[in-house]
C-alpha cells in the first residue's frame, strides 16, 4: 500500500453482532496510531453511490460502540456497484455504478478501503482492488460460509444465541410431548445448526451439504417415543433440502430483492406429524441470531487480530506488535 492519509470503512451484506467493534478498532487504531483520517461510509457500497452518506469519524464517535450489536454505519444486503439493480419502465435493468463508486473515493480523498462484509461485499471488495482500488477485507457473517476464514465475526454470538433457544425449547417440547423443528438461519451453510445443536443436544440436525430423508427423520422420532423420550428437537438449517428436492425461499413482491430462504422448518414439521401423527411445532429463529452483544471471544480475538492486521497493513515492511491469540 502507498502513503495512506484518508480510510474509508463500511460494513456490507447482513448486520452481525461485532460489527461497531470492528469499526471501533479501525477508528482508534487509525486516528490514535497513524493519525490517519477515517471516513464512515454509510449502507455498504450504497454509501458511494448516493451522495450525502459519509462522514468523518473519530475517536468520540466509536464510544460506547464496542460491545453494542448491528452497525452505526448500517448496512444493505443489495447494491453491488458492479451490477446495481433498478427498475426502468417496470422492467428490472442492472446497471454497472464501479466507475461512480471510484469517482466517490477520489472525491473523498479516500486512499484505502476496509471493508468488513460476507461473501457478497468481499467479492465486490475484491472486484474493486481489481480496478485499482486499496482494500483490506474483513470477514464477518453470522453463516460463517467464507473460504480461508475459520470463524468470522457474528457466528459465534449466533450460534450461542441459537443454542440458549434450543435449550429453551427443549423445555416445552418435553413439557408437550412434541416435536419442535427450530430453523435456524446460515444460507447454504450449515454450520450454525450444526454447532448449535450440537451444543444444544438436538436428536436430528438437518443442514444444506447433507440432503436427508425425511422417513429416517421420522424413524429416530419414533425410536425415541418407544423408549420413552415422547418429545424430539429437530434443527433445520434453513438452506436445507429433502432428497431429490430443492430448498425454499421465500416470495417476494420486490423484483430487485435478493433470494430469501425459509420455510423448510414448516414443512419438516408438516410432514413429521402426518407421518409420525406426533403433535409438531416450528420456531423460526430468524434475525434474531444477527442481534445482541458480540461474545466475549469474537471480542476479543477479533479486536485483537484484526488490529493487528490493520496495523501491519498500514506500516508496510514492519512486524506487527505481538499479540496474545487463544487457539481456536
Ligand atoms: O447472511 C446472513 C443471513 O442472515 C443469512 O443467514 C440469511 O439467509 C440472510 O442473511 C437473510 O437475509 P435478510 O436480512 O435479507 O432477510
Amino acid at each position: 500500500m502507498g502513503k495512506i492519509q484518508t480510510l474509508g470503512v463500511l460494513t456490507g451484506g447482513g448486520d452481525c453482532p461485532g460489527l461497531n467493534a470492528v469499526i471501533r478498532a479501525v477508528v482508534k487504531t487509525a486516528v490514535n496510531k497513524y493519525k490517519i483520517n477515517v471516513v464512515g461510509i454509510e449502507d455498504g457500497f450504497e454509501g458511494l453511490i448516493k451522495p450525502g452518506k459519509t462522514r468523518y469519524l473519530s475517536e468520540k464517535d466509536v464510544e460506547k460502540i464496542l460491545a453494542r450489536g448491528g452497525t452505526i454505519l448500517g448496512t444493505t444486503n443489495r447494491g453491488n456497484p458492479f451490477q446495481y439493480k433498478v427498475m426502468r419502465n417496470g422492467k428490472v435493468a442492472t446497471l454497472d455504478y464501479s466507475d461512480r463508486v471510484i469517482k466517490s473515493l477520489k472525491k473523498l480523498g479516500i486512499d484505502a478501503l476496509v471493508v468488513i462484509g460476507g461473501d457478497g461485499s468481499l467479492r465486490i471488495a475484491l472486484d474493486f482492488f481489481k480496478k485499482g482500488v486499496q482494500a483490506v477485507g474483513v470477514p464477518k457473517t453470522i453463516d460463517n460460509d467464507l473460504e480461508a476464514t475459520e470463524v468470522t465475526f457474528g457466528f459465534d454470538s449466533a450460534i450461542n444465541t441459537a443454542k440458549d433457544a434450543i435449550d429453551k425449547l427443549h423445555d416445552t417440547a418435553e413439557s408437550h410431548h412434541r416435536v419442535i423443528v427450530v430453523e435456524v438461519m446460515g444460507r447454504n451453510a450449515g454450520w450454525i445448526a450444526l454447532e448449535a445443536g450440537m451444543a444444544g443436544g438436538a436428536d436430528i440436525i438437518l443442514v444444506p451439504e447433507i440432503p436427508f430423508d425425511i422417513e429416517k427423520v421420522c424413524h429416530k422420532i419414533r425410536q425415541r417415543d418407544k423408549a420413552g423420550m415422547k418429545y424430539s428437537i429437530v434443527v433445520a438449517a434453513e438452506g436445507a433440502a429433502p432428497l431429490g428436492g430443492n430448498a425454499v425461499f421465500v416470495h417476494s413482491n420486490d423484483p430487485c430483492a435478493p433470494e430469501r430462504l425459509g420455510g423448510i422448518g414448516a414443512l419438516i414439521a408438516n410432514e413429521v406429524n402426518r407421518r409420525t401423527k406426533h403433535e409438531t411445532r416450528v420456531t423460526v429463529l430468524g434475525h434474531i441470531q444477527r442481534g445482541g452483544s458480540p461474545t466475549t471471544f469474537i471480542l476479543y480475538l477479533f479486536t485483537a487480530v484484526f488490529t493487528t492486521a490493520l496495523i501491519t497493513a498500514l506500516r508496510p515492511g514492519q512486524s506487527p506488535p505481538p499479540v496474545k491469540t487463544p487457539s481456536v
